[in-house]
């Protein structure tokens, strides 16, 4: 028997390997979904993601229902909430990288420090308020952190980044991680200066226009790029 949607069930086991691989996550923490028609693909509770095979994934409904002989991940309320939200986006993770980690342990955004927190789609990344895992709490407040953003952070908790395909979320997780980082480092030379919401602005714009951080597809090049010399 042919497993239903096996790409798609592929494409998250090889995104969760890759955050292992990635140091992004570690032991059974952190989940990961990707929208299927009526529905979505979910990674099951507790399994460890170098154990898991295609038939592990649970298939959800919007209304929470569910196929499959696993349980589906305890946070798939706000997979749920954001796949029917947000319908720009059809990849959802959640991780618990460090240096992220340790930023919303003490509920801090990540600010304008760096023109690179504008390819989560704004001028900061925002830390949601705590609520105690997989509740409906803890999924209303990170639909708000995300409004306008493809990125938030958890207090006391974690990450969430969305994409359109798990390449795409898996590499702004990273680089979530990254700016959690170097906005560690760059603290333990005073309050960084930040930059102000006209450059961000700029930034956006120029992110926008060169599709900057997106993989560039057949002919789909952006709009301030000459064609390139050499084929
Ligand atoms: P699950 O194994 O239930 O997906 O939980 C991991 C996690 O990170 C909860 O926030």
């Amino acid at each position: 028997m042919t497993i239903p949607h096996l790409a798609e069930r592929r494409a998250v086991i090889d995104a969760c390997l890759a955050m292992n691989r990635l140091g992004i996550n570690q032991g059974s923490s952190g989940n990961l979904s990707i929208r299927i028609p009526g529905g979505f693909l979910v990674t099951p509770t507790s399994l460890p993601y170098d154990e898991m095979e295609p038939e592990d994934l649970v298939e959800m409904g919007f209304d929470g229902t569910y196929l499959g002989s696993r349980r589906p991940s305890s946070e798939w309320r706000f997979h749920r909430d954001i796949l029917q939200a947000r319908t720009d986006v059809d990849v959802v993770l959640h991780a618990h990288p460090s240096y992220a980690t340790a930023m919303a342990v003490h509920g801090l955004d990540i600010p304008s420090f760096h023109y690179m927190v504008a390819l989560a789609g704004g001028d900061s990344i925002r830390c949601a308020p705590y609520a105690t895992f997989g509740t409906q709490a803890l999924s209303d407040h990170a639909l708000a952190a995300l409004e306008g953003r493809l990125a938030c952070l958890l207090a006391h908790h974690g990450m969430i980044v969305l994409g359109r395909t798990t390449k795409a979320a898996l590499a702004l997780a990273v680089e979530v991680e990254t700016l959690a980082r170097q906005y560690s480092i760059a603290r333990q030379f005073g309050d960084p200066p930040l930059l102000p919401p006209e450059e961000i602005a700029q930034v956006l714009e120029k992110m926008r226009r060169m599709r900057y951080g997106q993989p560039l597809d057949t002919d789909d090049r952006p709009e301030d790029t000459a064609r390139p010399r050499y084929p």
